[in-house]
């Protein structure tokens, strides 16, 4: 047994003179001290020694345990010692006045645009609502005054999950929701993301942005819609910007219109980003619907509103000359990135 104990010292400080690292360490307190490791397996030899001598011997693994536990300390706070060394060494060369190298990152147009026409309507006092993107066949058409099989919907063939629910074709998705949460009198905008089953082409998406907006009080009328949307516009584009309405239909909006701008980017002459027309809808908008307010738990005899759902996508193309509607969506980083940042 006592040849043993002095194998095992031996065999240990041999070991500790080559580990140079502390996963050698390690190894080594594994190797040594661990439940299947060499001062173990002597404890188990422990059994088979005779009587007399079971005191002594155990006596002296003891001693042995503490010994090499105690060296191995030693060894191991060496050791961190130097490679904390190595590493502060190292990091001289580490010069915190060079540039980082990391490029800072840029707004995506269509963020820069939400958010301009946040400030100008924040400035109105309108409030910002955020809205689902998952939304169910009542608030999307329904209280809409969209009822199933109309017609209306054809335009807004979208992407429906198995339970029933739905990607909302349009942010008007949210006015009952608003209407409830809120009641009258309202000023609100509500930018989202809508999703439609569209070809896709230089001009349509299947995933775009709209910002839409709902004021309802005593008296709105069709005059105050006009002066609303004129403001945005001159706003955004810091000039007059040549403007149309056209009688437009909506079943949650009566009458309805279509504010179409003239194409900013070929000046009204035509090119594919106006299919050659000159003009691009940017902004359908009307007097609310009567049963729409009643969905929203608003009374149609006492109060009045306009609502309109301006296409935040269409509108970005426009102020920055984006040809292509499918750059935004891209993830192209160079055609991305060159808008002012915030
Ligand atoms: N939600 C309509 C659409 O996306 C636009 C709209 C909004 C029309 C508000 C009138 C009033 O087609």
């Amino acid at each position: 047994m006592e040849k043993k104990i002095a194998e095992i010292l031996g065999n240990f400080t041999e070991a500790a003179k080559n580990a140079s690292d502390s996963d050698a360490v390690e190894k080594l307190r594994v190797a040594f001290l661990g439940k299947k490791g060499e001062i173990a397996e002597l404890m188990k030899d422990l059994k088979s020694a005779p009587a007399e001598q079971k005191k002594e011997f155990g006596q002296k693994i003891n001693l042995l345990k503490k010994d090499v536990e105690s060296k191995l300390g030693e060894l191991a706070a060496a050791i961190e010692k130097k490679e904390l060394e190595a590493l502060i060494n190292s990091a001289e060369s580490y010069d915190v006045t060079m540039p980082s190298g990391v490029e800072t990152g840029s707004y995506h147009p269509i963020t820069l645009v939400q958010r301009e026409l946040e400030d100008i309507f924040a400035a109105m006092g309108f409030t910002i609502e955020d809205y689902d993107e998952i939304v169910d066949d009542y608030h999307c058409f329904e209280a809409l005054n969209i009822p199933k099989h109309h017609p209306a919907r054809d335009m807004q063939d979208t992407y429906y999950l198995d339970n029933g629910q739905l990607l909302k074709t349009h942010t008007s998705a949210a006015q009952n929701a608003i209407m409830r949460k809120y009641g009258a009198p309202l000023r609100a905008i509500f930018p989202g993301r809508c999703f439609r089953n569209e070809a896709i082409d230089a001009c349509h998406e299947n995933t775009f942005f709209q910002m839409e907006g709902i004021m309802i009080d005593k008296d709105i009328s069709i005059s105050n819609l006009i002066y609303f949307m004129k403001t945005m516009l001159s706003e955004v584009f810091q000039r007059d910007v040549k403007v149309r309405l056209r009688p437009g239909f909506f079943p949650f909006v009566e009458p309805g219109f279509e504010l179409d701008i003239s194409c900013q980017v070929c000046g009204g002459t035509g090119c594919p980003s106006c299919k050659n027309s000159g003009w691009l809808e940017l902004c359908p908008c009307g007097m609310i619907h009567p049963n729409v307010l009643i969905a929203g738990g608003i009374d149609p005899e006492e109060y009045t509103g306009f609502a309109f759902g301006l296409g935040l996508t269409r509108l970005a193309m426009m102020k920055y000359g984006v040809k292509d509607i499918r750059t935004f969506n891209s993830g192209n980083l160079k055609a991305l990135s060159q808008f002012e940042s915030l």
